[in-house]
């Protein structure tokens, strides 16, 4: 289906665009009224995530009430482990928590490599849904948790600190963690191919744990494997967004992908220079920028936008939309960039 507006995908190509496009990470659930409603009606996260009609219901809300310019699909970057045979749970104001992790090569061998289409049909099927219910109205971006963020949860068992077990094993088990992490990769792979084919306009790789590295462990355990899923992704535009990896944003450049994400720590004109100019940039106001006031939000974010004039831009927060935001402080985010023009 041809798409009304496709801002997004001409951005990430590199394409003149008459204005920046907008989106947010986390703009599905977490801070509408009418998402809280829903997930209300079901047992919780995983319900809702595993009802491919109303995790379409959700993704197409923030087009509808907050006007950005790209759904994305409501899911979890964990529905990876429990594909591979590693399930989790979402406990209540404390986030995933996995009953079972991996910790020896016993448990490695009780795991499998993901079938994105069979064992992840809830997620393809509410793609194919959401598709349908958008009628071209913005693209629809597929995702998926970087292969090093996925084996943290999966050794760590929640989220952590120092998440200092996952980064134990990157030493003392050093061929078991690439065992895991080819077995993520291959895994994401197939899942991507499956939402690209149902559907997905674009794909972003979220890896939110990237900043806990050091960069000779990020270049060997994390942007080896991200590389791998970049050249395994020809069919649509690629994101990399990798949260506090300011010191691989040299290497970054060098991946075969269409968009580089920024976080709101990340100078804006220093990225560019180490990034190049053959990448769309993606970000980076701070999340917290949000709870200032309306004249505040506005500014801050054209602040935002004058350092990105003239340079292949895709505007969005430095991470995700934080839970207590007022969703009117995001409409005036979008507005803003919707209304800023270029000189
Ligand atoms: O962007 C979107 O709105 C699409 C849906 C989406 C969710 N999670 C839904 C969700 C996406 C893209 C994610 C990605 C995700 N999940 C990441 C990477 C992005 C990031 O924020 O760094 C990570 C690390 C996770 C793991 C995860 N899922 C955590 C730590 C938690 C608990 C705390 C939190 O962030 O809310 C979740 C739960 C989760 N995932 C919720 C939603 C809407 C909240 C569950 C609820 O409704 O109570």
């Amino acid at each position: 289906m041809q798409l009304q507006n496709d801002l997004l995908l001409k951005a990430a190509r590199g394409e003149e665009v008459e204005r920046t496009p907008v989106w947010l990470m986390r703009q599905a659930g977490r801070i509408l009224p009418e998402y809280r409603a829903v997930r209300n009606s079901v047992s919780g996260f995983i319900e809702l995530a595993q009802t491919p009609e109303l995790a379409a219901e959700v993704t197409i809300q923030p087009v509808d009430i907050l006007k950005v310019d790209a759904a994305i699909i409501f899911s979890d970057i964990l529905v990876i482990p429990e594909a591979m045979g590693l399930p989790y749970e979402m406990v209540e104001k404390r986030g995933p928590w996995f009953p079972n992790t991996v910790g020896a090569v016993s448990d490695l061998k009780k795991l499998r490599v993901a079938d994105g289409v069979d064992d992840l049909s809830y997620v393809i099927e509410a793609i194919k849904i959401t598709k349908r219910e958008l009628g071209g109205r913005v693209p629809l971006i597929g995702f998926a948790g970087a292969p090093w963020t996925i084996f943290s949860y999966m050794v760590e068992g929640s989220g952590s600190k120092t998440f200092s077990k996952a980064r134990a094993m990157l030493y003392n088990q050093a061929e078991m963690s690439v065992q895991l992490l080819e077995m993520i990769t291959e895994s994401t792979i197939n899942y991507l191919k499956a939402q690209i084919a149902a559907g997905a306009d674009l794909i972003q790789l979220f890896d939110s744990w990237a900043g806990i590295l050091p960069p000779d462990h990020y270049e060997q355990f994390s942007l080896k494997y991200i590389s791998q899923i970049c050249d395994a992704i020809q069919e649509v535009p690629v994101t990399v967004f990798a949260k506090g990896a300011f010191f691989a944003r040299e290497q970054m450049g060098r991946l075969d992908c269409e968009t580089i994400g920024l976080d709101w720590n990340m100078e804006i004109a220093e990225s560019r220079k180490l990034i190049g100019e053959s990448k769309t940039l993606q970000g980076n106001l701070d999340p917290a920028a949000l709870y200032g006031s309306d004249r505040e939000v506005e500014q801050a974010t054209k602040r935002m936008l004058d350092q990105f004039k003239g340079s292949r831009h895709i505007a969005n927060l430095g991470h995700g939309v934080y839970p207590d935001i007022d969703p009117e402080k995001v409409k005036i985010f979008v507005e803003t960039v919707k209304s800023y023009t270029q000189q």
